[in-house]
């Protein structure tokens, strides 16, 4: 993607075998890149989310190990820094993804080939992103063209209005985005839309980075409170949802953003097709109850309790939102039951959120 006209991916390494990324927590107000010069700034990038969003997060702890295996390329090194980096955070199984296919590949190798073997893996990793997702945009485009045709051909307008939760974006992937990959594939193939961008808080990932990317592609977006998609749905304003996620069961399930549930039960009850955009990695064949089995992220109560934002004198302050000592809990994430999944945008096409349906991904 393009950030001031110049081509951008998430993550790149570099001419000296170091890893860049852009620290997507000075986001949208300072745009600032980052070296990570061994497994432990992986594993920090990770766990302070100046890298987030689960396709990308898993790339970041590939890049880890890859990093890790320039200083000591050991079985023990090996098993070591890969404990560090799956412990970085809980919810998104593309992080266990891409250090279990680290692993396996460089486990069997001797030694001294391990850390050139594992910097071409991790690259590779990178490239399988963005071509998955690329592919993703052009199933999920599709959608768009049916809906823009079924609205004109009610005789209404023929702008799809799309709602999107979180940021799945290119700043959640290496480059296109997942949920926002069919967008962007819509939009420059000239499908007029408009995306409803939920806040999300408490970290704002829409309104700091959804918002921030929707922009500098040219797409017109509309920022909204988390609570105002019921609303806007009840009144015909919304067309579909697409929205990005951290794991899906075996059976469809899936986990994503804190507050997806709460759209994808609105959107059931106005009759607005659900779709969650996915790469295969995303699925969780281990698991089949999503409410049960996946393990949800509770990060600190002050991300709740407290709000950061540009001020008037042009610095990003943090400030208190709720009375002095008052509990806050900071759930991460949430689990869409399968039943309220219009279907499942993947790189090998849209399928039923159903273990049958299911079965092509594997
Ligand atoms: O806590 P975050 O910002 O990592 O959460 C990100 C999301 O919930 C995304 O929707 C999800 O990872 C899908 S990213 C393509």
């Amino acid at each position: 993607m393009q950030v001031n006209g110049k081509p951008y991916r998430t993550i790149w390494p570099t001419a000296d075998h170091a890893v860049e990324i852009i620290d997507q927590t000075r986001l949208p107000h300072e745009f600032v890149t980052v070296r990570l010069e061994n497994m432990r700034d992986a594993e920090r990038a990770i766990r302070d989310m100046w890298v987030r969003g689960a396709p990308l997060i898993g790339v970041t702890a590939a890049y880890g190990v890859a990093l890790s295996m320039r200083h000591h390329a050991s079985d023990a090194a090996l098993e070591a820094s890969c404990g560090v980096l799956l412990a970085a955070r809980p919810t998104a199984v593309n992080l266990r993804w891409g250090v279990e296919r680290m692993r396996a590949f460089l486990a069997p190798l001797p030694e001294a080939e391990r850390a050139e073997a594992a910097w071409r893996e991790a690259a590779r990793i990178a490239d399988e992103d963005v071509e998955i997702n690329a592919s993703i945009g052009r199933h999920g485009a599709e959608l768009f063209r049916a809906m823009r045709e079924a609205k004109q051909r009610d005789g209404r307008s023929g702008v799809v209005n799309v709602l999107t939760h979180c940021n799945a974006g290119w700043l959640a992937t290496v480059d296109w985005g997942t949920a926002l990959a069919p967008i962007y594939a819509a939009f420059d193939a000239g499908i007029p839309l408009h995306v409803w961008v939920d806040e999300t808080r408490p970290r704002n990932q829409g309104a700091s980075l959804t918002a921030w990317e929707l922009g500098q592609h040219g797409v017109p977006h509309t920022v909204i409170v988390d609570n105002a998609g019921g609303h806007l749905m009840q009144h015909g304003l919304v067309d579909m949802v697409i929205v990005g996620t951290d794991r899906v069961t075996a059976r469809g399930d899936v986990c994503n953003k804190i507050g997806t549930y709460l759209k994808a039960l609105a959107a059931h009850d106005n009759g607005v097709p659900f779709y969650v955009a996915l790469p295969t990695p995303t699925v969780d064949w281990t698991l089949q109850d999503g409410v049960q089995e996946i393990p949800i992220e509770e990060r600190a109560p002050e991300e709740v309790t407290h709000i950061s934002g540009l001020c008037e004198d042009g610095q990003v302050r943090t400030v208190q939102v709720t009375p002095q000592g008052a509990r806050a809990a900071n759930y991460g994430f949430d689990v869409t039951p399968a039943r309220l999944v219009t279907g499942l945008i993947t790189e090998r096409g849209v399928v039923k959120a159903n273990a049958g349906a299911m079965e092509a991904l594997k």
